[in-house]
């Protein structure tokens, strides 16, 4: 369709420049003139020729797309069957350390769970890294020296990514999904721009993982700050733990909550998570809440299309510490009551879950 409309404004351009010089020069030299339509006629077929023959190249490029354009981007597997829309979001890594063998040619999606401290996401990852293709490499973040510009940022994403990054969580040459957890504060939010960047330029998806009730969070928050030095079980002090014993031990100190900045500290943290939200929208993404996964494991089955893996039943460990009401887990419910009242996080105190 192009062509046929380019060629038509040629012709049409043709015809007024001849009635132009047609009528502009005078009967002065005839043969001239009809040389200069003659060479002008020539010249503007071949344009119209060459056009043709890109547009016709073009056709024979995109005529069995897929196959062409992941050539094109010099990979290994032509034949792979992939949508286009998905081309963006598939790599086929060829590790330093290791050869990927048999699985080669198997696609790898790279994603990151963006996430809070104490919403879930050890948990989460505990879940996700027991499906047979996933490797999700845990905060590797946490060491400042990692995150101190943006150039060791990109360096340590470029070794996890190339599936050259050594975790217990490692699976075999046959990993499909390959990622790594990242908290807010943990250079995130503060190296946003070049960080969004990088995952729109690597075709990195990210899975947000937030928690709804933030009260609940911060309840958990300072019961793990408080075991860093009060050590419960049997002196060894435990963010997760793999027994309802030992959960119901550590949910035996109930924090209590600072009154005067209770409703500050709880919409810094909502501020925080809209943000995140803000700064990363243009990368492809999914949400997803703590609270909704523990009700509806359904939620595991869209994570699993949202990295197109192959369909498996998650497990985990893990067991929930701050289980059963609010009231039970804070030292100063009253004074907590009575200040969440009326705002917009009463909802944290009223409709509270059953888990
Ligand atoms: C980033 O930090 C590394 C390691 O300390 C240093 O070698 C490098 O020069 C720094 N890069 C920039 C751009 O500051
Ligand atoms: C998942 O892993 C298994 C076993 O390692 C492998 O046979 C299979 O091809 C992998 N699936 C994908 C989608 O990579
Ligand atoms: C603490 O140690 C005792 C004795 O070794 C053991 O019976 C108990 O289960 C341990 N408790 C926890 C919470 O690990
Ligand atoms: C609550 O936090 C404020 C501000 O940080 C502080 O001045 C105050 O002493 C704290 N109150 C309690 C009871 O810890
Ligand atoms: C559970 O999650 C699925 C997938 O997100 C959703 O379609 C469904 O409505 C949810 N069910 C309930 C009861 O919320
Ligand atoms: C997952 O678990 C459910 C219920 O336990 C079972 O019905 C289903 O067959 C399992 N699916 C797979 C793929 O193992």
């Amino acid at each position: 369709m192009e062509a046929t409309e380019k060629v038509t404004n040629l012709v049409q351009i043709i015809i007024c420049m001849q009635d132009q010089l047609i009528t502009k020069v005078p009967k002065r030299s005839p043969l001239i003139l009809r040389m200069v339509v003659l060479i002008f006629a020539i010249f503007c077929g071949l344009y119209i020729f060459s056009i043709c023959m890109k547009q016709t190249d073009k056709f024979k490029e995109t005529n069995p797309p897929k196959i062409q354009v992941i050539n094109r981007r010099n990979r290994p597997c032509g034949d792979t069957r992939i949508q286009e829309s998905d081309i963006p979001y598939v790599h086929f890594p060829k590790p330093d350390m290791f050869n990927r063998q048999e699985c080669a040619c198997n696609p790898v999606r790279y994603f990151v769970i963006v996430s809070m401290q104490r919403s879930g996401s050890g948990w989460f990852e505990t879940l996700l890294n027991s499906h047979m293709n996933l490797s999700s490499n845990g905060e590797i973040f946490r060491a400042q020296d990692r995150r101190k510009n943006v150039s060791t940022i990109v360096k340590t994403m470029d070794k996890v990514y190339n599936l050259d990054w050594f975790s217990s969580a490692s699976k075999n040459e046959c990993s499909a999904a390959v990622g790594f957890k990242w908290m807010l504060n943990q250079g995130l939010m503060k190296n946003h721009e070049e960080i969004a960047k990088y995952f729109m330029r690597r075709g990195v998806s990210i899975i947000f993982l937030f928690r709804r009730n933030i009260l609940r969070r911060m309840i958990s928050l300072l019961a793990n700050i408080y075991d860093m030095d009060a050590k419960l079980l049997n002196g060894t002090h435990k963010s997760h733990v793999h027994s309802p014993h030992e959960a119901q031990i550590l949910a035996t100190y109930k924090p209590t909550l600072n009154v005067t900045t209770l409703l500050s500290d709880l919409k810094i943290a909502d501020d925080e998570v809209a943000k995140a939200l803000e700064y990363f929208k243009n990368t492809r993404h999914i949400v997803l809440y703590y609270e909704d996964i523990l009700t509806n494991r359904t939620k595991l089955v869209d994570v699993q299309e949202f990295l197109k893996l192959p369909r498996q039943n998650l497990t985990s460990l893990q067991v929930k510490i701050h289980r059963g009401p609010l009231y039970q887990h804070i030292g100063n419910w009253d004074d907590v009551k009575k200040t969440l009242r009326g705002t917009l996080y009463e909802t944290f105190i009223n409709t509270d879950y059953k888990l």
